[in-house]
């Protein structure tokens, strides 16, 4: 068991679930009920396709629901976009901005991941920006120069720091199985505990820090353990409710 620490496990199911898999959300409800989080909250964000269904199920206890990405814009001619609002309108109270998959295929750019963050941040949503290196940036010695950068330029200057999560998520860790060291995953999260206390002031003691990149429920409670780190977004375990449990388990 972590102790004493105020956790967020989000979970990133990426392109990946039908309606079928609604008895998934259903065991994992009843589970959160069941075990009544004191200090941890949880965080679905399915494809768009299933949130309107998952939150009617997540009313029931206390699971969030949350979208994977969202548009800069609030309406109007945006082909193939979605808001905010809308995301609200289904349900959605969270988003997923600037994950790594996201800045490579779709190519986006701090500034349009700045731009999205202010947006979710303005219709009240958990915002959770994502950063990370590659493993070419890590081996040249470069993780935190990129990692300050990204920081810079993707998070907002007006914030809410009650809605603002940063996920350090390694590119290389990512679906991989290679997860870094906790000394590593420590000075990292330090150094992005340091950029955001330097930006933001007091503000930024509220500002969570997730690590994301191959979380599983053998890794889980050791990674949780570190001192900075204030939960975790998880991929692939976060598709299987005994794996996404397993996680969960850790948590109080
Ligand atoms: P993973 O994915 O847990 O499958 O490594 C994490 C993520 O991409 O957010």
């Amino acid at each position: 068991m972590v102790k004493n620490k105020n956790l967020l496990i989000a979970g990133n199911w990426k392109m990946n679930g039908l309606k079928e898999n609604l008895s998934m959300i259903s065991s994992l409800t009843k589970y959160i009920k069941k075990k009544n989080f004191k200090n941890s909250e949880i965080l679905i964000c399915p494809p768009n396709t299933l949130i309107d269904s998952f939150s009617s199920f997540s009313k029931r206890s206390n699971l969030m629901i949350g979208a994977q990405d969202c548009s800069s814009n609030e309406s109007g001619a945006y082909t193939g976009e979605v808001s905010p609002l809308m995301l609200k309108d289904i349900g959605a109270c969270a988003v997923i901005l600037g994950h790594s998959e996201r800045r490579d295929y779709q190519k986006e750019s701090n500034k349009l991941i700045h731009d999205k963050a202010e947006n979710a941040l303005n219709n009240n949503f958990l915002t959770i920006v994502c950063i990370g290196e590659t493993l070419t940036q890590k081996k040249k010695g470069n993780t935190l120069r990129i990692i300050g950068e990204q920081l810079k330029k993707s998070l907002p200057n007006k914030i809410k720091a009650n809605n603002l999560v940063v996920a350090y998520e390694p590119i290389w860790a990512i679906g991989s199985g290679l997860v870094p060291s906790n000394n590593d995953i420590y000075k990292v999260h330090n150094f992005i505990s340091n950029k955001l206390n330097s930006r933001y002031g007091n503000k930024a003691k509220k500002i969570k820090i997730l690590y994301g990149g191959s979380v599983n429920k053998k890794n889980a409670s050791s990674i949780l353990s570190i001192d900075s780190v204030n939960g975790a977004l998880v991929g692939g375990a976060s598709l299987k409710f005994s794996d996404f449990k397993g996680i969960l388990d850790f948590c109080n």
